[in-house]
Order: C-alpha cells, then structure tokens, then sequence
C-alpha cells in the first residue's frame, strides 16, 4: 500500500521506499502540506508538523481564536489574498470582479494506477499494479467550482506526478488567470537551485545559485519549452554533490511557456510553483467546463545529483517514452543537412547513402529542402510535396532507392511553420499566428502556423500523412525553427485569446497524436533549431531529441552534461559531423567527435565521401563499436564524474543495470606539458567484482618515433588490459599517465575505458 489515509480521513501519507509526501486538512478546510522528503514511518498523526502564525502583523483564516495563518502555513495549492501573500498557485476572476476563492477538501479517492490527462500527455503506467493515485476533492462553493488535486506515487521510482483540474459546475463563467501545475511549501530555505539555462547552440549550461529571499524564477515566455531556461530545475542542498545527498528535481510534461518559481520568505520558508506561464494565459470557463493543468513532475533524491537524475531518467526512458521504438535498438544514422544544407538532388543523396550503408549506417535521413519550392529559407514551408526539380520520383522514388540499398529512410518535416512564397500562405493568410493591424514579426523568414485551430492542423495533418504513407518512411525528424510571436488567433473569439498558447501546443499534441497512432513504427526524432524544445511533452511522443546544432567534439561535451542532468542517454541526439566545426571552426580530432556521440543516440552529419580512406576505417570501427554497445549506453545507469563547467576535463560513466558492463568517457580540453598523472575514479560498479579494463584510445602514429622518453612503456600499456576490482575502480582509481593526451596529436583529447566483470 503506497497511500495511507488516517482514521479521521483527513491525513494524507503518500510513501515508498525512496520518500514520504504527507499532507493533512487545515481547520478552515484547505490542504496543508506536512512533509516532503525521505521516507518516514507511517503514524497515526503528523500533526506535531503543523506551524502556526505568531507575530503581530498575522492574518488568521479560521474563526476566532483560530491562529491558522495562511502565510505560515505550507500548503498544497494556495491562493492569494486571504492572509498569504506568496505567489499563488492559481488565481480565478469571476464575474463580480473578486478574485479572491478558498476551496475546501470535500471527499478523496484512491485508484489504482494512473488516470489519462489526454488531450495532455503524461507519465503513463504498464499496470495498475505499478502505483497509486490519490485524487483530492475540493469546492469553493461562492463560484460552484470543483478542484480535484491528482498526485501519483510509483512504487519503484523516486517519482510523484501532481497536476490539477478546474471545474465550473454551475453559476456564471470564471476566467483562470493562472493555473500551474503544482505548489510545493518546503519548511526551510537552504538549498541552491540549479537551472538548465541557455540559447541555440550552447543549450543546458549547468547554473547553480544559492537561494535568496524574494522570487527566482525559470521560465520561458516564448511559446516552447525554449533554448533559454530548459523547464527542468532542482533544488539541492548546499553540501549535496553528484554521489550523495538530498535533491528535489521538478519538471512538467510540456512544451510551452512555463514558469517554475522557487519563492523564499523572510521567515525562511520556500515555495516552489512549476506550470503553464501565466502571462499571456488565461481560461475562461462556462458552465459545465473544465481545465486540466499540465503534468508536474517530482523526483525526490537521497542519493546526490547522480540520483536524482536516474530517477528521472528511469521515469523517462520507460514510461514517458512510449511506443514501440523505446525498447528497440536505435538506428545509428546519417543526416545530410550539414553536407548538403537545400542543394541536393538525388544523385548526390544517394551517394552519401551508398557511402553510409558501406560503412554500417542503418537509417539515411533526408533533411530540410526536399519540399515545394524549398532551396532557400524563404520559400516552401507550408507545402507538404516533394520537389521534383531535385526529386524526380519524389519521396516515395528516393525512399525505395534506400531501401533497396539495405538502408532505412528518414524524413525532415517543420509542421507548424509556413513561409509567405508558399501556396499554402497564399491560400490561407489568416492561418498564421498574427494580430489584427499589428506588424508580423517574422523568423528565419517563417511565421507560425495556428495550431489551436483543427482546421489548420487537420490540412496539414493530411499533407503529411500522404507523403508518409505513399512512401517508405521509417523515421521523422520534426523540426520547429522560431519561437512565437503575436500570439493571437484569428479564428477565437477576443474573451477567448488567453487559450490560444496552450490551445496551439494542444495542437501540436493533437497532430503528433495521430501520427504516432496512424504509423506507430516511425522512430520520431524532436528538434527546434537543435534543443530548443528539449522537453517531456515532447518525449511522449517522440523518443529522441536533437540536442543541438552545435556538433563540435569539445562543446557538445558542456551540451550533453548538462542535458543530462533531466533527460536519459537515449533520449539525447548526438552526430559525428565534419571539421572545421560548422558552429565553432574549431578541430576536434575524430576520435573524440565519436567518443562524445557514442552518449547519446549516434549518428553521422556529414557526406562520408569527403574522408580519407583512413578516415573511413575508423568511421566503420565506430559503428561497430555503438552497434555493441548501445544496448549499455541507452538503458544503463549514467554518473557524472567530471564536470566540463568546472575545468579542463570532462568524464562520465555508464553502467549496466546489472553492472557487468561499463563504458567509461575521459576527455581532456587542452593539454599541457608535463602534467603528470591523473586518478580516474568511477561510479556505480559492483564494488566486489572484478572488471577487465581495457582503454579505447587513438594514438597519433607520428608519435610512434620513440623520441618521448618512456612512450614505450605507456604505449606497451595501452593494449594490455588489467583486472581490477570495482571498489579499487571507484575508490583507488584509475590511474592515467596523461601522455595519453599529448600523443594523440592535439588538443581535444579523449579515451573510453570498456569494463567488463569477468567474476
Ligand atoms: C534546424 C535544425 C537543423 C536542420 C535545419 C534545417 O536548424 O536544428 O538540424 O534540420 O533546421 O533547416
């Protein structure tokens, strides 16, 4: 039993092996929060964790002598206005101009398992068996309306899912101002909060800062999850490192404006809100209507960083990610977009595929241009048909020429986008996002099609889905290139433009819904100018991401650490691209590019006919190597061991479930002269098995020539591998001399470590 219930129905204690979530009815009928943390016995009362408001300045919400001060006390889902003067939770206008409601417990239910949110996605169950849902009943009978609070608790994950639902029973219409996903009162204010900041090509930088009185906030305003601040956020304290202590991580299975808010009193309490931003939002509801908030997410570590993201990456890997590509091996693949960018035909295409199925690449991708009157960014998007100036048999032709290569085929579509020199735009002007007599901001010389209309996705929806089903397509990459503007609909009603944000991520979900069903065999790759929408919603229906334009070796490094704080290895899209870097001009060795790629879903984003035979040994060793080992590095267990935010190296291991394999990645910015020895340790091995150890490193053969003294030696070293035990590996260390970097030629350095228990 996961949920227990006090004898007078009114002690809510939510537990499993990781943590305990205790809430209670306060007397004026409100819900009060008790505990979030690790998990305590269960008892009869938790009433001792109650706090009461005692200075002179206090506001008391119960009838004399009542000393429930709204602004001590820690609750569940509050509002502002009757003695707590935090941020709320939500917020309803109604029609007397008030704003000012107090919803009381009514009755609770505990269900097996976990319900739908569809429209919304959400975390999903295999079984009822898995875990419980206790679903609170609240009234706030002055606006007949209805609040039922969700919290989920799975049995075997560190995992609690919250979200709430509004409903307008009777009366007059309401308009929801604000409606987030989930509050969360922690008694005290020691923590720092990290955050997943960034901008396109440098997405997920690691932000740490020490909590302070008064609002931090992580939000985007930009109608996706954004590039800017990833919705994903912790809150740690301040001795917590990657191997142990406490951390809370919160995220929300969405991918539009968010806001998550940690608010810090001068009493030293914190409030922690995570949901839909609501500026720009607002829900009017008519009688008999309702509004179901977005999924929050909270993971509960006892375990440090490292911890808290297993947790998650657990969650995400088995029961956000669904469908039939979340178990199966993912194809390691080619992308021409930084080959050929729009100038291709089909000639060209099918020699980069020749080129990639003889070196073992199983899936060819064809990316931006292949539509309309694309060959350029101003034109085409918004026409679903193949141009057949540089397609003559059009997708379907192409994708059976692949195919019949042995290669699978893939396709690049941007959905919700549209360029005016498009027959659609001329078509339909009034389809885009735009308001009346207002200039239209445009990007990339695209604007953004209105998805909280059916219509507009229904037409795009059928363009697609021919295209898809007259061809062979095994894969789509779907694109979203510029964040929102103007955001008005031109097919609502004015009362009704504060949905349409949330309305056109709804459609969005509502596209992505019937493709998946219509052709569930589709691997479907999520991408927005690289890792701008880098988000839950979207993993629910697309199992990778690419993660970023940035392909270069050494910054990919910074991009895939900090991903991997919130999201698992086979979530992350990860290419070998060509040097100079597109995004960086910096040369980063071969080696590298793919010892950083490996962690992540693999892949090549260059025309493979442009390396040396040399180079397209290696290319054919590393595709063998992934096709063994990406079985570990997608369902294994991830530990950071160095981070690139902090020096001149970076390292990280995965681990087998069962910990009988591991791959460990070492990689080194700049070297530097005569920088002796370094200790490698590593995480999560069997600490009483013996593991062979071999290292995976490219040596320059120009420093063969023995004229470093004692290279020899280290040379001589490198094939032999040794047998240690897993606590000398992770206490002791590895011990790496770093010649190792200085005789692979360059800077940008990197080895792997392949461990195998051998007893
Ligand atoms: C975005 C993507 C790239 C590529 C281009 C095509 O920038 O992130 O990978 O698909 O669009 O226009």
């Amino acid at each position: 039993m996961l949920i227990s219930v006090s004898p007078n129905a009114e002690t809510f204690h939510l537990r499993n092996r990781f943590f305990s979530y205790i809430m209670t009815v306060m007397e004026n009928g409100q819900m009060e929060n008790l505990y979030f943390g690790k998990a305590v016995h269960e008892r009869p009362s938790f009433a001792y964790l109650h706090e009461e408001g005692l200075h002179g300045m206090s506001a008391f919400n119960a009838p004399e002598p009542s000393r429930l001060c709204l602004s001590f006390a820690r609750q569940e889902y509050p509002s502002y206005g009757t003695s707590d003067f935090r941020c709320p939770a939500f917020e309803i206008e109604q029609r007397n101009g008030s704003r000012i409601s107090a919803f009381k417990f009514r009755s609770y239910e505990i269900i097996p398992g976990k319900p739908s949110l569809a429209p919304l996605p959400a975390a999903t169950m295999e079984s009822d068996a898995e875990g419980e849902t206790l679903i609170l009943k609240l009234a706030d009978d002055a606006t007949d309306m209805t609040l039922y609070l969700f919290y989920t608790i799975y049995a075997d994950l560190p995992i609690l899912t919250r979200s709430a639902k509004f409903e307008l029973n009777g009366g007059t219409p309401v308009t929801l101002t604000r409606a987030l996903s989930m509050s969360l009162d922690l008694p005290d204010m020691a923590y720092e909060m990290m955050t997943f900041t960034g901008a396109w090509g440098r997405e997920r930088s690691v932000r740490t800062r020490k909590l302070d009185h008064g609002v931090q906030a992580n939000f985007s305003m930009r109608g996706s999850s954004s590039a800017e601040m990833n919705p994903f956020f912790i809150l740690k304290r301040p001795e917590t490192t990657e191997h142990q202590g406490e951390a809370l991580g919160f995220n929300i299975v969405y991918s539009g404006s968010h806001l998550g808010q940690v608010e810090c009193t001068s009493d030293g309490t914190t409030r922690v809100l995570t949901g839909i931003h609501p500026d720009n939002f607002s829900w009017r509801l008519t009688p008999g209507e309702s509004f179901q908030t977005p999924e929050a997410i909270l993971g509960y570590s006892g375990d440090g960083l490292n911890g808290l993201s297993r947790a998650f990456h657990d969650l995400i890997r088995t029961r956000i990610v669904r469908g039939v590509w979340r178990d199966r091996p993912r194809p390691i693949l080619i992308n021409n977009w930084e080959a050929t960018g729009m100038n291709f035909d089909e000639a060209l295409i099918l020699k980069i595929a020749e080129k990639a199925k003889d070196v073992g690449v199983e899936l060819f991708v064809l990316d931006d241009g292949w539509f309309g009157a694309r060959n350029d960014e101003h034109a085409g998007l918004g026409d679903w048909v193949a141009n057949t100036d540089k397609l003559p048999g059009g997708i379907k032709g192409l994708s059976e020429k692949i195919e019949a290569m042995g290669l699978k085929f893939g396709l690049w579509i941007e959905p919700e986008m549209v360029n005016k020199d498009s027959d659609l735009y001329r078509a339909h002007p009034d389809w885009i996002l735009s308001a009346p007599n207002r200039f239209q901001s445009h990007g990339r010389f695209q604007y953004v099609l209105d998805f909280s209309r059916k219509e507009v996705v229904d037409q795009v929806h059928s363009q697609i889905a021919k295209v898809i089903r007259e061809a062979k397509i095994s894969y789509i990459k779907w694109d979203s290139n510029r964040y929102i503007t103007e955001c008005y609909s031109n097919g609502s009603a004015p009362e009704d433009q504060g949905k349409t944000f949330h309305k056109h991520i709804l459609g969005i979900y509502d596209l992505y819904t019937r493709l998946t069903a219509e052709f569930p065999e589709i691997l479907f790759e999520s991408c927005s100018s690289g890792g701008a929408r880098y988000d839950l919603g979207m993993l629910c229906f697309a199992p990778q991401t690419w993660t970023s334009d940035n392909t270069d070796g050494y910054e990919r490094q910074r991009i895939q650490y900090g991903t991997s704080y919130g999201y698992p290895l086979s979530s992350i899209g990860a290419h070998v691209s060509a040097v100079p870097n597109h995004q960086t001009g910096r040369l980063v060795p071969l080696s590298t590019r793919a010892n950083v790629a490996y962690f992540g879903t693999f892949g090549y984003e260059l025309d493979l006919n442009r390396l040396s035979a040399d180079e397209i040994e290696k290319v054919k060793d590393q595709v063998k190597f992934m096709k063994a080992n990406r079985e570990l590095i997608h369902r294994g267990d991830f530990y950071r061991l160095i981070s690139p935010f902090e020096g001149n190296e970076t390292g990280w291991i995965v681990v087998g479930k069962d910990k009988k394999k591991a791959l460990a990645g070492f990689y080194q910015c700049l070297n530097n002269a005569n920088a002796g020895w370094l200790r490698f340790r590593l995480a999560g091995l069997d600490p009483n098995r013996k593991y062979r150890v071999a290292l995976r490193v490219d040596v320059d053969p120009r420093y063969l020539a023995p004229f470093i003294p004692g290279l020899d030696r280290l040379l001589a070293t490198l094939n032999q591998s040794a047998e240690l035990y897993g606590d000398e590996l992770m206490y002791a260390g590895l011990p790496l001399n770093r010649m190792l970097f200085v005789i692979q030629g360059c800077d940008f350095t990197s080895l792997l470590i392949e461990l195998e228990a051998i007893e």
